[in-house]
């Protein structure tokens, strides 16, 4: 039983299924490194995402399609370094699942084994639950993701707001029962109309974190780098920055230049 968030050991899927029973709200965080992940654990965040935005935020690329699952794994075995509490989900990289089962179960197999991380992230519904059932078959605990899915960004051809057509709205009901059945121990669901989102949470017993999906669902998650204000190329409505770390940055990084160039760094006490 949950008594105070701080008195949790270590976040399982068990606890955030118990926490949707009793409405308290998980909060999610993406990060890809050490110095982060240890600073978010500590802060007390339930899930760290070691997102395939690493490819866009870490890497510098436009889109997640690139990054490699070497990179996540590297990713991910530096993130698990600096995390006791939280539970850590991996994504699984843009052609290491879809089409082939099999695939999908080695790619988890190393990702789990490589990196010591507690579950996977993956992204589609129908036309991956022969992926996902291999997944959970070897005891790998799975997340789903549905709504605006970026790897898939080449099909739909822009990020705007997803399922605010029937069809739509109707296949991503559909999809989030098939995950919800399969097992998954969560669903995110990106940018999608907030009473879809709500509707869809009210029905699957599984937790559902929201991003650009509205209050009624179970937890949210943001990318680190947006909701800090590293990241300040991408403002979407969904999206509420915590710090302006872009502008502090720079104006620490401004003051030291100018230090070692006037020759005020290093002073008498800060040498040898
Ligand atoms: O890769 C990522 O950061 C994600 C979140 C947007 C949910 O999948």
């Amino acid at each position: 039983m949950i008594t105070e968030p701080n008195k949790i050991n270590k976040i399982t899927t068990h606890v955030l299924r118990e926490m949707k029973l009793l409405g308290r709200k998980i909060a999610m965080l993406t990060a890809y490194d050490y110095s982060f992940a240890k600073i978010l654990d500590a802060a007390g965040i339930d899930i760290i995402l070691v997102g395939d935005s690493a490819s866009n935020v870490m890497a510098g690329h436009t889109s997640t399609l690139p990054i490699t699952l070497d990179q996540m794994i590297y990713h991910a075995t530096s993130v698990m370094r600096g995390v006791n509490r939280a539970l850590v989900v991996v994504d699984l990289p843009f052609g290491t699942y879809q089409g082939n089962s099999k695939n999908a179960l080695s790619t988890a197999i190393r990702i789990m084994k490589e990196s010591g991380a507690d579950a996977v992230k993956l992204e589609g519904g129908k036309e991956v639950l022969e992926s996902v059932e291999r997944i959970l078959s070897a005891g790998i605990p799975v997340m789903g993701h549905l709504g605006l899915t970026p790897q898939s960004i080449h099909k739909f051809g822009t990020y705007v707001v997803r399922a605010t057509e029937e069809k739509e709205v109707q296949k991503l009901i559909e999809d989030a029962h098939i995950l919800d059945n399969a097992g998954c121990f969560g669903i995110v669901l990106e940018k999608i109309p907030a009473n879809l989102a709500a509707k869809v949470t009210a029905e699957v017993k599984t937790p559902v974190i929201g991003i650009g999906a509205g209050s009624e669902v179970d937890g949210q998650v943001l990318v680190l780098h947006d909701m800090l204000g590293i990241n300040i190329d991408f403002s979407p409505r969904f999206l509420r920055r915590y710090h302006n770390l872009n502008e502090e940055i720079r104006g620490a990084v401004t003051a030291y230049i100018n230090d070692v160039k006037s020759q005020k760094f290093p002073n008498e006490k800060e040498q040898y």
